[in-house]
């Protein structure tokens, strides 16, 4: 089974996602990072992706598919986060149309308003090694410019510069809202105020997670 994360850009839905995981025992698919991996190992994939994702647009449907493949794989008893896909309504019904290994149980919009992504955006910094997410005043690391997790230099995000900031909140408005309408009409949709400190939207996440779960499957 599935619960989809979506949000904005900077919305918060990798932080979560990785919580989540960490607590709740499920397993976090991200398209992002899937994506930033391909472009790492300099792969076909990750050659067609790059320079679109700097700019902030929209990687091609067909090649997130194949990704989303990937990253799902076929056991039907995984509890799976999806964190960035669907990112428009084909992808939406893409993912419908895996309903019988991978059922979506639930659509959770992350909801923050846009002065409160740009400080998030343009604060964060992540690991150039590991992948791990900061933020320069939200989420500090121990030691300026070093990863916690592993030691690795922090960097900044190119699609953060603020150039690409506004196409993918523009790409965001256009393309990814109207998902939010498709999981409305299907009775999947829930909202979690996505301001307020890591762990109070953790909370109000984990209740909403937990109110989703069939029974016997909350842990
Ligand atoms: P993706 O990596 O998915 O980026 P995104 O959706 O733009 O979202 P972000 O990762 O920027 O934000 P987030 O919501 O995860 O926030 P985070 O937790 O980091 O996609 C990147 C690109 O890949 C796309 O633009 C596209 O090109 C391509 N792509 C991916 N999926 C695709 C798809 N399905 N189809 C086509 N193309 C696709 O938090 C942000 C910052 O805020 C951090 O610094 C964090 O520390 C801080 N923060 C988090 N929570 C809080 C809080 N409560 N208070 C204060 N600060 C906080
Ligand atoms: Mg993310």
């Amino acid at each position: 089974m599935i619960l989809v994360l979506t949000g904005a850009p900077g919305a918060g839905k990798g932080t979560q996602a990785d919580l989540l995981a960490d607590r709740l025992s499920f397993r976090k698919v991200s398209t992002g990072d899937a994506l930033r991996r391909h472009i790492k190992s300099g792969s076909r994939i990750g050659k067609e992706a790059e320079a679109i994702m700097a700019r902030g647009e929209l990687v091609p449907d067909d090649v997130l598919f194949r990704i989303l493949k990937d990253e799902l794989g076929t056991n039907s008893n995984d509890r799976v986060l999806l964190d960035g896909y669907p990112r428009n309504v084909s992808q939406a019904n893409t993912l419908s149309s895996l309903n019988d290994v991978h059922p979506v149980i639930g659509a959770i919009h992350l909801d923050v308003d846009e002065n409160e992504l740009l400080g998030r955006l343009s604060g964060r910094r992540v690991c150039g090694s590991c992948g791990a997410s900061f933020h320069v005043t939200a989420n500090p690391p121990t030691k300026s410019g070093v990863c916690d997790r592993c030691g690795g230099s922090l960097i900044q995000r190119p699609d953060d510069e603020m150039a690409s900031v506004k196409v993918r909140l523009s790409v965001y408005d256009k393309n990814t809202k109207p998902v939010l309408d498709f999981y409305k009409g299907r009775s999947l949709y829930h909202r979690v105020a996505g301001l307020g400190t890591t762990e109070e939207v953790f909370d109000r996440l984990k209740r909403t997670v937990e109110g989703l779960m069939p029974a016997g499957r909350g842990q």
